[in-house]
């Protein structure tokens, strides 16, 4: 029995040579793709056309590089399953910021926000022999949920207050970031990375619009994220009246 071929429109964009973007046919016999995964299916266009731009690195949802906007919905290439896929693909950059080329991003806008955040933990300095910082399992818990985000941006890239405020509003991945800190019993700056956050624009332009969690491919949860930190803000400001 033969198989249909795939039938994937890819956009296509290289600023060097274009004077605007343009979609690209690609009819792909499913007996040369040496995998399961979107990205095989892209690696077999690659090799019939190599002039094709994308990202990809692990290939094992980890690095994070190859977010994609994948028949309308944002996700990673490399656990994107071909059989959950219908024959007809369409396969653009992840919405919402600026293109490099093709399918590949400029990620600037979303790595200040994510810096913007300070994504470190910051305790304060001991005598070493006093020894590490330690946290109990209950603490340590807090931070399932969090912890596991690969900064593929693909919940940023598919929010709308994002789209519209990239420079202001943190996003959702960042804001994810944020809550991992202020949880963190080891961290000590909880109360200025609170403030960092209050006014119109960092924290509270989120609209609870939920792309961000119905998007992540690692199944994280940025609105409950978002939520805790806000919980945080009114907490803290109860205790200070
Ligand atoms: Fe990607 Fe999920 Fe992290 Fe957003 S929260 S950057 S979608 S892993
Ligand atoms: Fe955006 Fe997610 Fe809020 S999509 S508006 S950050 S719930």
């Amino acid at each position: 029995m033969t198989s249909a071929n795939y039938d994937v429109n890819i956009y296509r964009y290289n600023p060097e040579v274009d004077s605007k973007p343009r979609v690209e046919n690609y009819s792909i016999d499913p007996k040369k793709i040496k995998g399961i995964m979107l990205l095989d299916l892209l690696e077999a266009i690659k090799s019939q056309d190599p002039s094709l731009a994308y990202r990809r690195s692990c290939a094992h949802g980890v690095c994070g590089s190859d977010g994609l906007n994948i028949n309308g919905k944002n996700s990673l290439a490399c656990l994107t399953k071909l059989k959950d896929l219908p024959k007809k693909i369409t396969i653009r950059p992840l919405p919402g910021m600026p293109v490099v080329r093709d399918l590949i991003i400029d990620m600037d806008r979303f790595y200040k926000q994510y810096e913007s955040i300070k994504p470190f933990l910051q305790a304060k300095e001991k005598p070493l022999q006093e020894g590490e910082y330690l946290q109990s399992p209950e603490e340590r818990d807090k931070l399932n949920g969090l912890y596991e985000c690969i900064l593929c941006a693909c919940c940023s890239t598919a929010c709308p207050s994002f789209w519209w405020n990239p420079d202001k509003f943190v996003g959702p991945a960042g804001l994810l970031w944020a809550c991992r800190f202020i949880v963190d019993s080891r961290d000590m700056s909880t109360e200025e990375r609170l403030k960092d956050l209050q006014g119109l624009w960092r924290l509270y332009r989120c609209h609870n619009i939920m792309n961000c969690t119905n998007v992540c491919p690692k199944g994280l949860n940025p609105n409950k994220a978002i939520h805790t930190i806000q919980e945080q803000i009114s907490k803290d400001s109860n205790s200070h009246n």
